[in-house]
């Protein structure tokens, strides 16, 4: 798609930033700019803006210390520390998603293959607001990710589906040893879960998205469970259509960055023998309403 300015929004201060959709539902690149170095807060608020409207942006052809990440992702709030010591990569707030082994050895999370839709730490009281990856190496085929809007997937319910889930709310958990395509119905024993709204809405836009999902959401509450399990399959198979969705194929030095609160993501498979390493860093984000 072509290249546009987009001033809505801009500081005073700052230039407009130039911006070009990534598909017609869900993203922008922002071209022009070099995390390497410091931004200033009107291009940061620039920033903010156009991720607001677009829910996930995307910057191509950086070349990022961790230092320079997570000072970038200081510009949409405090990054999140690790739960799991065991993920940490240098520091409290970065982790890597690789299938890298050393010595036999993980050198990251969420290794290999495929993984179905998901929201971050949505099993949490307050769940990620952002994650952002930084791409150091792709396999040369597949490990695309892709990014669903979930203010659309809520938009396009049918009346009576949305209210059936008006009001209600979802238990979400997180099953560390199933973790990438396999969803419990019932909460396993130790399982980290918790429970949020089935539809929220966004602090900043005060629009309203499904913040259900097809890997971590384990059954609606104050339902009965085969009604629930009937609901949740539409409501996931619903945000999964192809129209809402867009497909992000990684080139090393993209720094991708999406909101939790309005968007699902998921990863398609890639070969086992092939190296995959991003950095991650998540900005902790406020307890859904
Ligand atoms: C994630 O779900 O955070 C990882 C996505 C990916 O590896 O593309």
């Amino acid at each position: 798609m072509e290249a546009t300015s987009l001033s809505a929004g801009a500081k005073p201060s700052a230039p407009p930033l130039a911006v070009r959709k990534l598909s017609p539902e869900i993203g922008a690149e922002i071209m022009g700019v070099d995390l390497s170095q410091p931004i200033g807060g009107a291009l940061a608020g620039q920033m903010q803006d156009i991720w607001h409207d677009n829910l996930v942006i995307l910057l191509r052809g950086q070349k990022l210390s961790m230092e320079d990440q997570v000072r970038f992702a200081e510009c949409f709030g405090p990054p999140a520390k690790l739960h799991n010591k065991g993920h940490m990569a240098g520091h409290e707030a970065v982790m890597l998603i690789s299938n890298i082994r050393e010595n036999g050895k993980l050198i990251g999370a969420l290794p290999d293959g495929e993984m179905n839709f998901h929201t971050d730490q949505c099993h949490q009281e307050r769940p990620a607001k952002a994650s952002m990856l930084y791409a150091i190496e792709i396999p040369k085929e597949g490990g695309n990710t892709l990014f669903s809007n979930a203010y659309a997937a809520y938009e396009t319910l049918p009346d009576d589906i949305k209210r059936r889930i008006d009001g209600k709310r979802a238990l979400n958990a997180y099953d560390y040893a199933n973790a990438a395509m396999k969803r419990g119905t019932k909460l396993a024993e130790g399982v980290p879960h918790y429970m949020h709204p089935v539809v929220r809405t966004h602090p900043a836009t005060g629009r309203k998205a499904l913040y259900v999902n097809r890997l971590m959401t384990v059954r609606i509450d104050d339902m009965p469970e085969a009604e629930s399990e009937v609901l949740l399959n539409f409501l996931f198979d619903h945000q999964e259509q192809r129209r809402f969705i867009y497909e992000h194929v990684w080139r090393v030095g993209d720094i991708l960055m999406w909101d939790n609160r309005c968007t699902l993501h998921a990863r398609t498979d890639f070969s086992a023998v092939e190296r995959r390493l991003m950095r991650r860093v998540t900005i902790l984000g406020e307890k859904p309403v």
